[in-house]
């Protein structure tokens, strides 16, 4: 059996609208790499709780529904976006709605949730290499991860991105709204006593703002390519 800790992970960290789902996933397919969307098992949890109308604050019942609540990732196929099964139901659109956002960053901030998930996301490294996206990928779940690059940006283009990404999916939003909740997210990860969003002291810090996805993507694979050399 491969040891898992012998299997290669680029831990891929910042705050939301810093690029890094789309950076992540033009990395993976570039090293042919599996993919961790951690923020959608976040999510996933948060769209759960909503679901079975559990509180939020509770964080016994949120760590026991964090442990059982079924996450599936299934490739569509045809290149795009995998899509996310929550106890067997599509809930790929809910989780990516900002009530789901927000009640993602409530629960990431009990411990015992961030415990019960551990697991499930340490099982995403296989072999031939990870390409983790999160908050503590390099600091906590895979602090052993050969690279680390943490991708930041302005919150007012991060505000635009998501701006952008929201109305594109129809969703009714403001960029205020969105700039809003963005700064009040950041200070809630930031500020958390437990796995606070911070780059791991070993990470390359890359400022995304103004810069083409390309560009962002030649400097993560660089990352790896250096690392490995
Ligand atoms: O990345 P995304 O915006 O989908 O993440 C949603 C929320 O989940 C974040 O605001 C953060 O509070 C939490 N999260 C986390 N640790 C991770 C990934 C996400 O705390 N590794």
């Amino acid at each position: 059996m491969t040891n898992a800790t012998s299997i290669p992970v680029l831990a891929l960290d910042g705050p939301s609208g810093s690029g890094k789902g789309t950076i992540a996933r033009a990395v993976a397919d570039r090293l042919g790499w599996h993919m961790l969307d951690s923020g959608a098992i976040y999510r996933a949890v948060g769209h759960a709780a909503g679901v079975r109308d559990v509180d939020l604050s509770d964080a016994e019942t949120m760590a026991r529904l964090a442990a059982e609540t079924r996450i599936e990732f299934l490739d569509p196929g045809d290149g795009g976006d995998a899509r996310v099964f929550v106890d067997g139901v599509d809930a790929t659109d809910a989780i990516r709605t900002e009530t789901a956002g927000a009640a993602a960053s409530a629960i990431a901030a009990l411990p015992a949730v961030r415990k019960a998930l551990l697991d499930k996301q340490l099982a995403f490294r296989k072999s031939p290499g990870l390409v983790a996206d999160g908050r503590d990928m390099g600091t906590v779940v895979f602090p052993d991860a050969p690279f680390k690059v943490f991708l930041t940006a302005s919150p007012a283009e991060r505000a635009e991105r998501r701006y952008k990404q929201l109305k594109a999916k129809g969703l009714d939003v403001t960029l205020t709204s969105l700039l809003h909740e963005i700064e009040v997210r950041d200070a809630r990860d930031a500020s958390r006593a437990v796995a606070p969003l911070r780059p791991a002291g070993d990470a390359v810090v890359i400022d995304t703002t103004g810069q083409p996805i390309p560009a962002v993507v030649a400097q993560v694979l660089a990352v790896v390519r250096k690392a490995r050399s």
